[in-house]
Order: structure tokens, then C-alpha cells, then sequence
């Protein structure tokens, strides 16, 4: 089976391909290379000793997306911007690219009949939660632009599917997504000042930055800092091929794809100083503007419908964090 990867040059994506080409299928990825380069592509094939068709492409150009689907039958669409920060200063920007970009590959892929699609959202769809851990059925509610792009989108595909059952549709919501691949070939590469937890952890042990400002110590968990579901890239992108299989069957589901077990930043640093062998230095700053205490998953759904679970412990995911970052820090900095 031939499958079209939208931001498949990306992190999540580059590792999603490795397991598609180790499972047998073709893969075509369309990416802009706004937040990738094509060397993450040469790195899949080189993992995997298998070929990849890149077609650098925007998703908002449906002419030029139509051309590229032929002759495949199912689409994963990874393409977007995710920085939360970024998207409330340039909301249109967001909209454009995530909202409209959606819509442009949704317009194409009808002209093709192609109905089966998995799509990338995130466990901020949930806002603050409301009880813990996040099921599905979860109350949904954005709480910046970003996460509106990923509720709107989730709209148009459930509409999509009411309109014409024959759609095959997989929603899946992320955890947090760490990690790397164990070849030390392909994993996260931010631009700037990283905004998430792990790669900056991984830049001030790798000696790039002084010491990590820890957002806040003041929360109602364990030791007052922020706890999250970290999920292993790897698990994450066998997650993937899990729901392509499972789209045979005509359905629209909305997943989540986490561990199920909250760490806390304190916990994450020192897991990551005992992986990397290095002091990771924190400073206690003030919360982070929009910050929520704990996030973690339900994973029911997912063992249920997909018969898949995550496999990779914390030491695992610091472990092969700290590899690509010292196999990549030079070309990083
Ligand atoms: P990434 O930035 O590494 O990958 C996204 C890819 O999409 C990049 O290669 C980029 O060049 C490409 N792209 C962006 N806009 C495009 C456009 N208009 N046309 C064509 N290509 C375009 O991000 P990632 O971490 O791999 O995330 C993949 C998806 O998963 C995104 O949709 C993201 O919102 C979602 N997600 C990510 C996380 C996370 O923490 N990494 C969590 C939840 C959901
Ligand atoms: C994790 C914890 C921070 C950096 C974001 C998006 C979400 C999803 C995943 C795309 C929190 C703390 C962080 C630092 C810190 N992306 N932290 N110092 O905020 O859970 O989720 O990425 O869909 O939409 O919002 O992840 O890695 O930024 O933060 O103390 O320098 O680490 O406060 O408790 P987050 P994160």
C-alpha cells in the first residue's frame, strides 16, 4: 500500500516513516521543509535501507497535492505548525497553515476518493482537565491558537464522516512526544531557544545552555512542578501503523496516544541526569503563562481499538535523547 505523509520530514514524521518502510508499505512525503530539511529523509532511507518519494509541496496547494496523491490509497497528515507561544503572536499564520492547509489536502484527497486518514492532534485539545486521566470523552476546550487549529480540524474531519460514512478516520491525540530513534540518525531538532521540557534539558546537559528554568514549584502534584505524559517517539509512530491498520474498517475515532503515567519536570531532570551521566542545572522561575498542572492519558481506547500500548520506559526515552544530542550537538548549535 502506498501512503502520503504530510510533514513527513518532520520529528514525528521522519520516525513514523522508519516504521512504515519496516512494515513493507511505499512512502510518499510532502513537505515544505518549513521546520525540517530533507538530509531527516536520506537519514530514514539509511535506517531503513529502503527508498522514500519526497515531493517538497505546501499542503494549501491543492493542485500540486492532487498531483502527488495518485495511486495512493490512505494519507497521514502530520504537517503543521506547533508552537503554542508562536501561534497566539501570529493567530492567522496558524490558521492558515493548520486550518486551511487541512482543508486544501481534505479538497484533494476527495478529488482522488482517497477516505482514510490519520491525523495528528494533541492532548491540548482537553484544555484544563477537568479529571484525571484524560479519557476520550473528555470535555474539549482550546486554550490558545494552536489548540484551536487541532479542534477545528477534528470538526471538519468528524463532519466529513457524518457526511459520508465511508470515511475511515483516526484522530490521535498526543501525550508529550520525547525520544529519539536508537540510531541516533533521526530525532528533534528546534529551532532556537527550545520550548519544550526534554530538548532543553538535553541542550543544558550537553553544556548549551546554563541550567533549565523549572516553570513554577508551586503546583498541587507531588513536588510542585508540572507533571506530563511522556511518550516515546518510537511507541508513538508504532501507534501510527496501529491505526492505519485499523482503518479497514469505515469509522472516525478520536485516540489518545500516551503512556498513561505522569512524571514531573524535577523527575524528568534527574532521570535525564542519570541517562546522560551529566548535571543538569535547574533554577526555580515563575509558572509558565497558560501551564496546567498534570496531563496525563487514559490509554484504554487505544489498547482497545488498536490493540497497542507504549513499550519504552523514561530511562529510554532520556537514553536516546541524550544520543542524538551528543551524536547531533555539533550541527545543532
Ligand atoms: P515538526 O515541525 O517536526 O513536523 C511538521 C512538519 O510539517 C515539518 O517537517 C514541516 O516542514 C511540515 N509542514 C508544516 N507546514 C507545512 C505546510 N503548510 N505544507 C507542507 N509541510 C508543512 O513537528 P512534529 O513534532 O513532528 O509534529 C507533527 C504533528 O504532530 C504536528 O501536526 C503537530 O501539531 C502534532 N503534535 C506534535 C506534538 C509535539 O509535541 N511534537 C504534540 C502533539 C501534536
Ligand atoms: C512540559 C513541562 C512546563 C520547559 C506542549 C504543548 C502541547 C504539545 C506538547 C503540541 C511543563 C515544564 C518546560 C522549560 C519547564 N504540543 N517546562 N521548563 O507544555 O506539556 O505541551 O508540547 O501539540 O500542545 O503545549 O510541554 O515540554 O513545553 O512542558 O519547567 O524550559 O515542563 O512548565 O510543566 P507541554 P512542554
Amino acid at each position: 500500500m502506498k501512503v502520503f505523509v504530510t510533514g513527513g520530514a518532520g520529528y514525528i514524521g521522519t520516525h513514523t516513516c522508519v516504521e512504515l518502510l519496516n512494515e513493507g508499505y511505499e512512502v510518499v512525503v510532502y513537505d515544505n521543509l518549513c521546520n525540517s530539511s530533507v538530509e531527516a529523509i536520506k537519514q530514514v532511507e539509511t535506517i531503513t535501507s529502503k527508498k522514500i518519494t519526497f515531493i517538497e509541496g505546501d499542503i494549501r496547494d491543492t493542485q500540486a497535492i492532487n498531483k502527488a496523491l495518485e495511486g495512493c490509497e490512505a494519507v497521514i497528515h502530520f504537517a503543521g505548525l506547533k508552537a503554542v507561544g508562536e501561534s497566539v503572536e501570529r493567530p492567522l499564520d496558524y490558521y492558515d497553515n493548520n486550518v486551511q492547509g487541512s482543508l486544501s489536502l481534505f479538497a484533494a484527497m476527495k478529488i482522488q476518493d482517497i477516505k482514510k486518514i490519520v491525523f495528528s492532534s494533541s492532548a491540548t485539545v482537553y484544555g484544563d482537565p477537568k479529571f484525571l486521566p484524560l479519557t476520550e470523552d473528555h470535555p474539549l476546550k482550546a486554550t490558545n491558537p494552536y489548540g484551536e487549529t487541532k479542534l477545528v480540524i477534528e470538526m471538519i474531519l468528524r463532519d466529513l464522516y457524518n457526511a459520508d460514512k465511508t470515511y475511515s478516520i483516526s484522530i490521535l491525540r498526543y501525550f508529550n512526544p520525547v525520544g529519539a530513534h536508537d540510531s541516533g540518525l533521526i530525532g528533534e531538532n528546534p529551532q532556537g531557544t527550545p520550548n519544550n521540557l526534554m530538548p532543553y534539558i538535553s541542550q543544558v546537559a550537553v553544556g548549551q545552555r546554563e541550567h533549565l528554568n523549572v516553570f513554577g514549584n508551586d503546583y498541587d502534584t507531588p513536588d510542585g512542578t508540572g507533571v506530563r505524559d511522556y511518550i516515546h517517539v518510537v511507541d508513538l509512530a508504532k501507534g501510527h501503523i496501529k491505526a492505519l491498520k485499523s482503518l479497514e474498517k469505515a469509522q472516525c475515532e478520536a485516540i489518545n496516544l500516551g503512556t498513561g503515567n505522569g512524571y514531573s519536570v524535577l523527575e524528568m531532570t534527574k532521570a535525564f541526569s542519570v541517562a546522560s551521566g551529566k548535571e543538569v542545572s535547574y533554577k526555580i522561575s515563575p509558572r509558565r503563562n497558560g501551564d496546567i498542572a498534570s496531563c496525563y492519558a487514559d490509554t484504554t481506547k487505544a489498547k482497545e481499538l488498536l490493540n497497542w500500548r507504549s513499550e519504552k520506559t523514561i530511562k529510554e526515552m532520556c537514553e536516546d535523547s541524550w544520543n542524538w544530542q551528543m551524536k547531533n550537538s555539533k550541527s545543532l548549535s
